[in-house]
């Protein structure tokens, strides 16, 4: 693997600046292995809380016309239960990030203090599911809120901290600066977009859950705008994602001030193998342009 692609984020170092994005694939040691095998430079687990959730009745994830639409209701079997996991996760020979939620600031404080507890190497606050009451997103909207789980969280935990932010607000850059302030390690933009698909023929509502968050493709230029708005607003790195599925889409966002790219639906359409066309072909571009680090080309796009 190149130099030129060695990235280290809030002091995690990491052989490339490809993550697994959270839910996709990332319920098992065994899954996460086969995405570090396939070129991820580091994995997020799913969210995993205090308590087992069995998450939402089918259908829970639909294809949209360039994406998907998906409301699985945070199903994960407790992060205690998931530390084994977790440590199964530590001989991958990349940084573990394991996601959590919670539905009070003393929960997410609990549930990362167990995933650090089995070798976790960060955490992703998971602020930003459209789809669960009185936890992701209904968090992520107060700026207030998502200081104070951050507060909670580093006041119990020594590793760095992300905080994962939602599209569904207003202004995004607001959020994010709170969060930095509150000590956040770093800003992982975006979840999902709230949407919803209904079936003309029944006239129903597809999802069980009726509106759900889209991903994929159709999300990518507003994922690319709230990069572009964080970054000039905070000091930490920010970590994109939202329909990353090319090496082309990875330099847009590295140009809009991600310093690291999250990739999950575009597992579901092309296969693992997009973690290594991704880095091979950023590697291309960087050694066509004369740049000797990824690091370079990391907001460049802000010049203009
Ligand atoms: C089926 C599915 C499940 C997801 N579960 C989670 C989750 O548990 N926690 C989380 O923070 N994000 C979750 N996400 C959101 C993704 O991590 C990501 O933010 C979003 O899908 C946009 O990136 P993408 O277009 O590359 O998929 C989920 C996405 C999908 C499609």
């Amino acid at each position: 693997m190149s130099r030129r692609l060695a990235i280290e984020i809030a002091g995690l170092k990491l052989a490339n600046p490809t993550m697994l994005a959270s839910g996709i694939l990332g319920l098992s040691g065994l899954t996460l292995k086969r995405v570090a095998d396939a070129g991820a430079g580091a994995v997020v687990t799913k969210s995993v809380g205090l308590e087992p959730r069995e998450g939402y009745p089918n259908p829970t994830v639909v294809q949209a016309e360039c994406g998907l639409l998906n409301a699985v209701g945070l199903p994960n079997p407790g992060v205690q239960y998931f530390s084994e996991e977790i440590r199964e996760a530590k001989e991958l020979g990349v940084p573990i990030i394991v996601s959590v939620y919670g539905f009070s600031s003393e929960e997410f404080a609990e549930a990362a203090r167990v995933a650090v507890e089995a070798g976790a190497d960060a955490i992703e606050l998971n602020v930003s599911c459209p789809h669960v009451e009185k936890t992701g997103a209904e968090i992520g909207q107060s700026s207030q809120l998502v200081a104070e789980i951050l507060k909670k969280v580093k006041g119990r935990v020594d590793t760095p901290v992300f905080v994962k932010l939602t599209p569904n607000v207003a202004d995004i850059a607001k959020v994010a600066k709170a969060a930095a302030e509150a000590g956040a390690d770093a800003i992982t933009a975006i979840n999902t977009v709230r949407a919803m698909i209904i079936d003309v023929e029944t006239t129903r509502p597809i999802l069980a859950n009726k509106i759900g968050g889209l991903s994929g493709t159709a999300i990518k230029p507003i994922a690319v705008r709230c990069v572009y708005e964080v970054y000039r607003e905070v000091d930490i790195p920010v970590i994109g994602c939202g329909g990353i599925s090319t090496w082309r889409d990875a330099v847009e966002f590295m140009l809009a001030g991600a310093s690291a790219v999250q990739i999950g639906t575009a597992i579901a359409f092309n296969g693992l193998d997009v973690f290594k066309s991704v880095t091979k072909g950023v590697d291309a571009y960087l050694k066509k342009r004369g740049f000797r680090s990824v690091k370079e080309i990391v907001g460049l796009s802000h010049r203009y």
